[in-house]
């Protein structure tokens, strides 16, 4: 069985939740505390042994690839002064195999998918989307990781899932399970691309994460744009699983939605009471907003 060593990371979304801030600048760089969103995915990556990343990125994303180049004017500067922290930092963005595309009309994920086709050749590889995070803190197993040992057992495309409120299945694509093979391992029936919560088959939930067999790519040029009027990567998946076995995968770490305001606050305070150099003090800080905002509640009900 061939490894899965490459990924494809979508990045040509225009960020429009996140605007004015994404007016100039790619929502995959928005930070968490420190670190743009992108490169917690291009790590998870390369923990989960990934060597070859390649990022399917549109206009105004020239941010992102400046992230991942060398910049030697920084680095001289940081050494001369020592600054041995800091540039290791710098140099570490700089050490990975990653390649752009560029998809020129935003026309879907499936769509952007696609663009990869070349770059990825008759191979099994992984797709990370930038919105999702998960074990930002290193406390549990990497997702992709996850998936990708499950491919190695099953040789089958596999995405990964998890259980949401049902009045959120609106905004994923949901899967309607059939059995459940090995704990947290299903057979579905269908996938469907973000049903009314009154359609939706199950709770089950895709969160950005799959591993794929190449033939997924012939069912993606054939793929009629569906919901939204774009190429669904939902509705190839769900044709691919009528000719080869797609399995869902139910991860049950943390994961963090960075692709809406409120998510991505929420992890910028997740992730700042485990950052050393902010650790402490906003912990003080959360404890003393509670205490007053617990005071303001009980002196509107009185
Ligand atoms: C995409 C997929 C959807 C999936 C979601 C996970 O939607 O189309 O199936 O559940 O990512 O974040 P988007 O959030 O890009 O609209």
């Amino acid at each position: 069985m061939k490894q899965v060593r490459k990924a494809i990371i979508p990045a040509a979304g225009l960020g429009t939740r996140f605007l004015p801030a994404t007016k100039a600048l790619a929502k995959e760089m928005l930070p968490i505390v420190d670190k743009p969103t992108i490169q917690f995915i291009v790590e998870e990556a390369r923990k989960s042994g990934i060597e070859d990343i390649v990022v399917v990125d549109g206009k105004n994303k020239r941010s992102i690839e400046d992230h991942f180049d060398s910049n030697p004017e920084l680095e001289d500067n940081l050494r001369a002064k020592h600054k041995d922290e800091m540039l290791k930092l710098v140099e570490e963005t700089t050490d990975i195999n990653i390649y752009f595309i560029r998809q020129s009309h935003p026309r879907g994920l499936g769509d952007a998918v696609l663009t990869a086709r070349d770059f990825i050749g008759d191979e099994p590889f992984v797709v990370m989307l930038g919105d999702d995070l998960n074990n930002i803190n290193n406390n549990g197993n990497a997702l992709t990781k996850e998936l990708i040992d499950s491919y190695h057992q099953t040789g089958a495309s596999t995405l990964a899932v998890m259980r949401v409120p049902h009045e959120d299945t609106a905004k994923y694509g949901v899967i309607n399970p059939s059995a459940e093979v090995e704990k947290g391992l299903y057979n579905v029936t269908n996938f469907v691309e973000k049903p009314d919560p009154k359609d939706a088959p199950s709770d089950l939930a895709i969160i950005g994460r799959y591993v794929f067999t190449p033939e997924i790519f012939d069912v993606l040029a054939k793929t009629k744009p569906g919901k939204g009027g774009e190429i669904q990567l939902t509705d190839a998946i769900n044709t691919l699983n009528k000719t080869q076995r797609v399995f869902a995968h139910e991860y049950t770490g943390d994961r963090y939605d960075v692709g809406n305001k409120f998510g991505w606050i929420q992890t910028n305070i997740e992730y700042g009471l485990q950052h050393p150099q902010t650790k402490d003090e906003l912990r003080e800080y959360i404890k003393n907003l509670g205490a007053k905002l617990s005071a303001e509640d009980q002196k509107k009900t009185k």
